[in-house]
């Protein structure tokens, strides 16, 4: 069944794991693509898979965190003809991993212009033309950091929060227009930023222990989740955050023991020589 047949859609951020999956996904279910990323080897290799399986694409590789490239996407989609799905999938964590004292103001600015600042010009800049034909759909990607306590990560976390709760209010006041508006919560899915989850071989039979699915998620994971919200399937759920985590949400502190679930998992880095610790990986330290 094609689902998007006939529909347009543009995908900021659209050459990463994720956007790259729901560039392909959504092109193979009939919807012309406009992928739209920095990264420009990886936007062309995105638009080769697509034209090779037979489907409609272009590319726009250009800085998604200035005004004029926003003002650019916008021209380019609007030479395709009407834009019936906007995905935000861009977004980073920007390595910025420190207890917030430390951080600094010029990294919230950074994290805002890559997290937020594009949702909101990407929104503003095509929301008028899918209210016009009263059609459209919105999904922005938001994080389970912005849902739970993200230590480390509290900057980060609060600006993906504000993009759950922006969603929440462009939804209701859109949605009596045909204009549908959800955002995803993403979490451990192998991606560029997040290194594809890479774990040493000798730590791989960890990884069924930190989420309840037992697997860490791949890009296609999530776009078929985005899949949905993009389709005609989706017309009742409005202004939702949907979990794409395998769970680690629901669970909340629980984990899976060799044994038995347990909300106290035997951290045994702890007990251990500090210099056993240091000689892992940073992750797994
Ligand atoms: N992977 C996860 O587990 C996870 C968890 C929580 C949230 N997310 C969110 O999911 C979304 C997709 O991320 P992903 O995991 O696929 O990561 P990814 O690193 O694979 O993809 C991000 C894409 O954004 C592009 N990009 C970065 N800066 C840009 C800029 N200035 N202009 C244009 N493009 C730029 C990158 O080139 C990359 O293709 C993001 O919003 C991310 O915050 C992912």
């Amino acid at each position: 069944m094609m689902m998007l047949e006939g529909r347009t859609a543009v995908v900021a951020g659209g050459a990463g794991s994720i956007g790259g999956a729901i560039c392909t996904l959504f092109a193979e279910h009939g919807a012309q693509v406009l992928v739209a990323d920095i990264a420009g080897d990886r936007v062309q290799a995105v638009l080769d898979e697509i034209h090779a399986a037979g489907g409609r694409a272009t590319g726009l590789v250009a800085d998604l965190t200035t005004e004029q490239a926003m003002a650019d996407l916008a021209e380019q989609a609007a030479a395709l003809g009407p834009t019936d799905i906007l995905v935000n999938c861009l977004g980073h964590y920007l390595d910025s991993v420190e207890p917030f004292e430390q951080t600094a103001e010029q990294t919230w600015q950074a994290l805002y212009e890559i997290n937020l600042l594009p949702v909101l010009r990407a929104c503003h800049a095509f929301l008028p033309g899918m209210k016009a034909q009263r059609y459209g759909r919105i999904i922005n990607f938001s994080s389970t950091e912005g849902i739970r306590a993200s230590p480390s990560l509290a900057v980060y976390g609060a600006f993906k929060g504000a993009v759950d709760a922006f969603t929440r209010s462009l939804a209701v006041e859109a949605a009596r227009d045909g204009v549908i508006v959800n955002s995803i919560a993403a979490d451990k899915t192998r991606s560029y930023q997040t290194n594809f989850l890479q774990v040493p071989p000798e730590y791989e039979h960890l990884i069924p222990t930190w989420t309840p699915r037992g697997r860490f998620a791949d890009g296609d994971d999530v776009a078929k989740i985005a899949l949905f919200l993009a389709s005609d399937l989706c017309d009742w759920v409005v202004g939702s955050t949907l979990l794409a985590d395998g769970g680690t949400i629901a669970a909340g502190g629980w984990y899976r023991t060799p044994q038995r679930w347990s909300t106290q998992p035997l951290l045994h880095q702890f007990f251990e020589p500090a210099e056993a610790n240091l000689s892992r990986p940073r992750s797994l330290q």
